[in-house]
């Protein structure tokens, strides 16, 4: 009885096998015959209920089934995985292809590459550095005293911690000590980098912006060095001839201190409605690097002389694109990346 059972099987599973139409098919024979309630397995399973005789007899027929589609099951594999699917690989050239779309370059990134191209031409180094800050690269090693209202909440934001005040950087001066720490002059570097002012945020103003520094240190480096690589700087990014004016500031990392004005860009210094007549337009702040700060890095007291000069990419941006209010930058809003 038990004999023409295995028989059977063997025979009905084999051509089940042989027919199997895909993997997936091949696999729930294997479980129907051989998984843990499989018919075949049962049988394995019973033999040791039989007396001995008998199991002398089954036991070898029911091995050699298991062998048997073992061997069927591992042949249709092989079949399977070797057939090509023609349907599923069928190519209809028909069909529309795939479309990639193509994205756009950041205003922003527009012009810290035409920045750095511009710069590295010039033999500058570009360098950049850390977003958080410590408080004492940010304010202290600038010079700016204890109770400098830009050490205020209200001005920056500060992060928690438990050994050291840090800061998220409110401008990319912090990296003047950082790199001088590490470097003698002379030297000329520049830093791009993103800033963060706690700032309520309206058309000029953001909290999130990005600055680029200039760095320039050596045995006798002026104030005619910065007025001449700034004109070079801005007659190339804006693609006609720009004048420099300078205007007394005060910033306490720099001895004498300038805002510095760049003659209109658009009328080239005549008067219109973009420089509200006046020919200049408002850049950013520049000067003579404090010999504090020098102190700060480690240099010897009066043996460098370097100019420094900070300003806003996103400034730089709008007025290269005509952009008429700063939030656009970080709004996320693809229309506007799209046209540039
Ligand atoms: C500074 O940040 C100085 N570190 C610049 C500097 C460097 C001076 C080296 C001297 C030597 P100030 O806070 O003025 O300075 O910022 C510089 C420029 O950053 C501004 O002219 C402006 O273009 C931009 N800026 C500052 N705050 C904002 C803001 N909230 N939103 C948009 N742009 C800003």
């Amino acid at each position: 009885m038990l004999k023409e059972k295995i028989k059977k099987i063997e025979e009905i599973s084999v051509s089940e096998i042989k027919k199997a139409a895909n993997e997936r098919a091949l696999f729930d024979i294997k479980v129907k015959y051989l998984g843990r309630k499989g018919k075949l397995t049962e049988i394995l399973k019973s033999l040791k209920n039989l007396n001995e005789n008998e199991r002398k007899t089954i036991g070898p027929l029911a091995n050699q089934a298991r062998q048997k589609l073992e061997s069927e099951i591992a042949k249709r594999q092989k079949e399977l995985s070797e057939k090509i699917d023609w349907e599923r690989e069928k190519i209809d050239i028909t069909l529309p292809g795939k479309k990639t779309e193509i994205g756009s370059l950041h205003p922003i990134t527009l012009v810290y590459r035409e920045i750095e191209k511009i710069f590295a031409s010039m033999s500058f180094e570009i360098v950049e550095g850390p977003e958080l800050e410590t408080e004492w690269y940010n304010f202290s090693a600038l010079n700016f005293p204890p109770d400098h209202p830009a050490r205020d909440m209200q001005d920056t934001f500060w992060i928690r911690s438990e050994k050291e005040k840090f800061v998220l950087r409110t401008h990319t001066s912090p990296v003047q000590v950082r790199y001088m720490e590490k470097h003698k002059p002379p030297f000329r570097i520049i830093v791009p980098g993103r800033v963060f002012r706690n700032e309520a945020t309206d058309a000029a103003h953001e909290h999130t912006l990005h600055q680029f520094e200039a760095l320039v240190v050596g045995d006798d480096v002026n104030v005619g060095h910065f007025k001449y690589i700034a004109s070079q700087f801005f007659s190339v990014f804006f693609g006609k001839k720009v004048e420099i004016r300078l205007r007394p500031s005060f910033f306490p990392f720099t001895e004498p201190s300038f805002e510095f004005d760049i003659s209109c860009t658009v009328c080239s210094g005549k008067g219109c409605p973009s420089c509200k007549n006046s020919g200049w337009l408002e850049i950013g702040g520049a000067g003579m690097v404090n010999q504090n700060v020098f102190a700060s890095a480690g240099y010897p007291e009066n043996r460098y002389q370097g100019f420094a000069w900070g300003f806003g990419i996103e400034r730089l941006a709008m007025m290269k694109y005509k952009i008429d209010d700063i939030r656009w930058f970080e709004s996320g809003d693809l229309r506007f990346i799209r046209q540039l």
